[in-house]
């Protein structure tokens, strides 16, 4: 596994790497992660990761300072899934100068995740369009814990035509059903074993839909309703898998999206539902 930190470097490694499948992360490494990472090993010879936190993805009163870097455990975790190239780049490499150019999504960045973090993916698909112009990859891997950062660049792709085929992957959970997070780790004890609540929450949201229920407004505020007074929920929301718009009653393909604060993290998840 070669670590390399320029883009000069990365390019001359990967000249020789033409079938090469992408994972951008932002390190701090767990088992979703290292979930992308063997499904990248299966689509091409050569399997790419970027380690990155992106301090313009990041609200002023977000966590980017106190976002946790671990590179050492990271590396070690990355070859022993048999990544071939890591790409570990400073600040100053991927923004050697401010960024005043830059990707505008759609509508979409607005909702949902967007309305409680504003500037959040315009961040992200710049600085995935970056990294992709530096790695050059075919095909590029996104969890779908982060369900709306996955059709925003999907989207991204589709409507720039950018050369790169994008997978999304299943979401990896603990047993409690809690989906993997870095950011799991600022949960105390007490709130770890609260935490799960969010998931079971989305899946009575499901279990409701799948049933026949189809008053999603009702079904929204129920939910949020089923969040105890150790949380702070900001939405449980329910939308077409497609462009996560409302639902009309005819649509089959749906997605219950939820964010809720729990002490210091907040946490997201989502479930899909084909009715
Ligand atoms: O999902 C993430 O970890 C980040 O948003 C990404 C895609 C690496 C961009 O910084």
């Amino acid at each position: 596994m070669d670590i390399v930190t320029s883009v000069r470097d990365l390019r001359e490694r990967l000249q020789r790497e033409p079938d090469n499948v992408f994972v951008p992360t932002m390190g701090n490494l767990h088992a979703g992660h290292i979930q992308l990472m063997r499904l990248a090993k299966h689509r091409a010879a050569c399997t790419v990761v970027s380690i990155f936190v992106n301090r313009i993805q990041f609200g002023p009163k977000e966590d980017f300072e106190r976002y946790p870097r671990t590179l050492q455990a990271d590396a070690e975790m990355m070859e022993d899934v048999g990544v071939d190239v890591v790409f570990a780049p400073t600040e100053a490499e991927i923004y050697p100068e401010p960024q005043t150019f830059v990707v505008e999504p759609s509508d979409l960045q607005h909702i949902l995740e967007g309305a409680f973090r504003p500037g959040h993916f315009r961040g992200v698909a710049t600085v995935v369009l970056k990294l992709f112009n530096m790695v050059s990859p075919h095909t590029a891997i996104f969890g779908k814990k982060d369900y709306q950062q996955y059709v925003v660049l999907r989207d991204m792709v589709k409507q720039l035509a950018l050369p790169v085929e994008i997978i999304p992957a299943e979401t990896v959970r603990a047993e409690d059903g809690l989906a993997l997070s870095s950011r799991n780790a600022y949960l105390t004890p007490a709130e770890r074993t609260e935490a799960a609540r969010l998931y079971r929450i989305l899946q009575e949201v499901r279990a409701a839909l799948l049933a026949g229920r189809r008053d999603y407004s009702r079904l929204e505020a129920e939910a949020l309703a089923r969040f105890n007074e150790k949380w702070a929920a900001d939405y449980v929301a329910i939308r077409r898998q497609s462009d996560l718009q409302p639902p009309s009653p005819s649509d089959r393909n749906l997605v219950v999206l939820g964010a809720a604060r729990l002490g210091r993290p907040r946490l997201i998840d989502n479930v899909e539902v084909s009715l």
